[in-house]
């Protein structure tokens, strides 16, 4: 089961590309995590669209529309979503061939601050459904004070978080295979 990560952050040293490792560490077999590289998309601009997908956009749309499921994990930026990242769906949601559509997603988020994000994932859940989308709805996974979470070597130090986004990441699995068997029929 190809799952396709996506980290909000572009940060090296991101607490958010943290715990998207730490989801594919807590995924069941068959799921299989791998990340999604999007540091080359440039600024969405509709002249830029209407000469075609520049390539770095084309490759990231066929990395997605090949994945079984998207994981995003994300930070919260002035309560909602961070511009680059809402830059990058904004590119995905182009063409009738969008390849988000009916695409399984499964949103974390996390934050510095205590909350872990609580207003991001709304907005986010929100861009998505335009997309139809078909978000998993819980378990929630808000990581707040992410830095006293993890080491130094980015491994996670809380036992809670790591088992509340095994149960997410086992609530995925068969919210995925319930999407398959959905669309075979
Ligand atoms: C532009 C900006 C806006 C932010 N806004 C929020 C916010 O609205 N809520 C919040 O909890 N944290 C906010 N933060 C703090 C982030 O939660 C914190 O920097 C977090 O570590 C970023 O995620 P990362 O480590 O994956 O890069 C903001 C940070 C930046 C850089």
């Amino acid at each position: 089961m190809d799952i396709l990560g996506i980290c909000g952050s572009q940060r090296s040293q991101s607490f958010n590309r943290m715990v998207l490792n730490l989801a594919g560490d807590c995924m069941p077999a068959p799921m299989k995590l791998s990340t999604l590289d999007w540091d080359a998309v440039p600024p969405f601009n509709a002249d830029v669209l209407a000469k075609g997908f520049p390539e770095s956009v084309a490759a990231v749309r066929e990395r997605i529309r090949k994945a079984d499921g998207v994981v995003i994990v994300t930070p919260e930026y002035n309560f909602s979503v961070p511009g680059m990242l809402k830059n990058l769906i904004d590119w995905i949601s182009r063409g009738e061939d969008q390849p988000f559509n009916n695409k399984p997603i499964a949103i974390l988020s996390a934050t510095g601050g205590p909350l872990g994000g609580a207003r991001v994932q709304y907005d986010l859940r929100k861009v998505l459904m335009f997309m139809n989308t078909q978000v998993l709805v819980k378990p929630e996974i808000f990581v707040g004070n992410v830095n006293q979470k993890f080491d130094a070597n980015g491994q996670c130090t809380d036992e809670l978080t790591r088992q509340l986004i095994t149960a997410q990441m086992t609530a995925f699995k068969a919210w995925i295979e319930r999407q398959q068997r959905a669309n075979a029929v």
